[in-house]
């Protein structure tokens, strides 16, 4: 007769790192996981998710990037590895991206590396430059914008580092004086050798804030004076509805590849966030602590996506794709401030940006928090936003809009908030 078998369970989260013990998962998978579960209720009271919160655009890649994906689908070795630093074709085109479009040289062989998205790469760099620590007093730390990405402040400290904030403000148009942060850094007893890397995000998320070339000179003079590693994000370079606000390289700036990483993405202007795709160029150090990293982890880009990749960054009809883009994105910006403006958000000191797709909107002023006009508007009209200070606790008063859904549906957000009345000044 068979015995009963008896197990054993093992406490798996007992043996998690004490880094990764109590994180919590990516805040807009948290986002999405909510609406999920609240979608039959909303849909029973006529009110289905509008979802104004993740940055994902909701128009279709140009078609010539998926011919091209479908075209090369049966070469030869094309299903093989390929290498951590990605394909030279696939680096070589990054380097004539960066000459046709910044006037920037890089050597395609050891300043560019392919990226699995550039959150990816970001989190290779932090996690590369970062020696973990338990102990507050030793902790190392990155400078990172604040509100900014979420993901920076995650992945530093699940790189076992820690954040420090850069507040953004509109007073100075969100472009700071470093040299402040840093002193008020070492006025709390942060030594300098703590401070590895800065990072800068223009056109930034989730504010839409541009920089102008001369507070790229001021950033890469200060990465200089303190011998830190200057990382620029530049995920919206292509995202941007005004020529003069076009955004810069960092790389532009005499000196910049003695001390900055700059990282690009795919993912945005051409609509391809489930491809996975973007790029690290810069400085050769820092390139290659990025692919060193890299070559532990995720080994490779699959070819094809690489060589449609390629097409997209270098092709005049695909550069021409995401400039009428841009103008939808500008009419739909538009189209909901005028909306907002209806219902009494004072939307000539919102300053509304001239790039990317969000909209750094003022919570009505009958709330004090942003978190709980997130779930207000969310329960009650259906409209998905991100509380302000999942970008930071300098963000707090608002929340973030991504202005990627069609125009009869941000009509629609307006014509909700009119009716269950979410007004600024109620
Ligand atoms: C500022 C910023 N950087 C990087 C990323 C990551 O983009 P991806 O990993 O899709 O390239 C995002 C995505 O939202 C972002 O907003």
């Amino acid at each position: 007769m068979m015995s009963a078998t008896t197990t054993t369970p093992v406490d798996v989260h007992g043996l998690y790192s004490e880094i990764w013990q109590n994180r919590e998962e990516y805040i807009m998978f948290r986002i999405a996981k909510q609406v999920v579960d609240l979608t039959p209720e909303l849909e029973a009271k006529g009110r289905p998710p509008l979802k104004l919160s993740i940055g994902a655009p909701t128009v279709p890649p140009p078609a010539s990037v998926i011919q091209k994906l479908t075209e090369c689908l049966n070469e030869e070795g094309i299903h093989m590895y390929s290498t951590t630093r990605g394909e030279l074709f696939y680096r070589q085109a990054v380097a004539d991206r960066m000459q046709k479009r910044f006037g920037v040289t890089v050597c395609p062989k050891t300043e560019v590396c392919s990226l699995v998205g550039s959150k990816e790469g970001l989190a290779s760099v932090f996690r590369g430059l970062i020696t973990p620590q338990l102990e507050l007093a030793k902790k190392e730390y990155i400078l990172v914008p604040d509100p900014g990405y979420a993901s920076y402040v995650d992945a530093i400290e699940g790189a076992g580092g820690l954040a420090f904030p850069i507040l953004l403000n509109p007073e100075d148009n969100y472009l700071p004086d470093l040299e402040e942060t840093w002193q008020k850094a070492m006025a709390q007893g942060i030594e300098p050798k703590q401070i590895k890397a800065v990072v800068i995000n223009y056109p930034s998320n989730p504010i839409g804030a541009t920089a102008p070339l001369s507070y790229y000179e001021a950033c890469v003079a200060f990465a200089q004076r303190h011998g830190i590693l200057l990382i620029s994000d530049n995920a919206y370079a292509d995202m941007y509805f005004d020529v003069a606000v076009k955004p810069h390289s960092i790389l532009e700036v005499a000196g910049a590849m003695d001390c900055a990483i700059e990282f690009h993405s795919l993912s945005k202007p051409y609509s391809l966030t489930g491809w996975r795709l973007g790029f690290a160029v810069g400085n050769k150090a820092a390139v290659d602590l990025v692919a060193l990293v890299k070559s532990t982890v995720d080994s490779c880009i699959f070819k094809v996506l690489q060589k449609a990749g390629a097409f997209a960054i270098t092709d005049d009809g695909v550069e021409a794709h995401i400039q009428e883009v841009n103008k939808m994105y500008a009419h739909n910006q538009k189209v909901f401030v005028d909306g907002l403006k209806t219902l009494g958000w004072p939307v000539e000191t919102m300053n509304p940006p001239k790039a990317t797709f969000y909209l750094w909107m003022p919570i009505p002023t009958n709330y004090t928090s942003c978190v709980q006009f997130s779930q207000d508007i969310l329960k009650k009209a259906g409209i998905v936003t991100v509380p302000g200070t999942a970008f930071g606790a300098h963000g707090e008063g608002y929340v973030r809009l991504s202005l990627v859904l069609p125009e009869n549906e941000l009509l629609e957000v307006i014509d909700r908030m009119k009716t269950d009345g979410f007004v600024y000044n109620p």
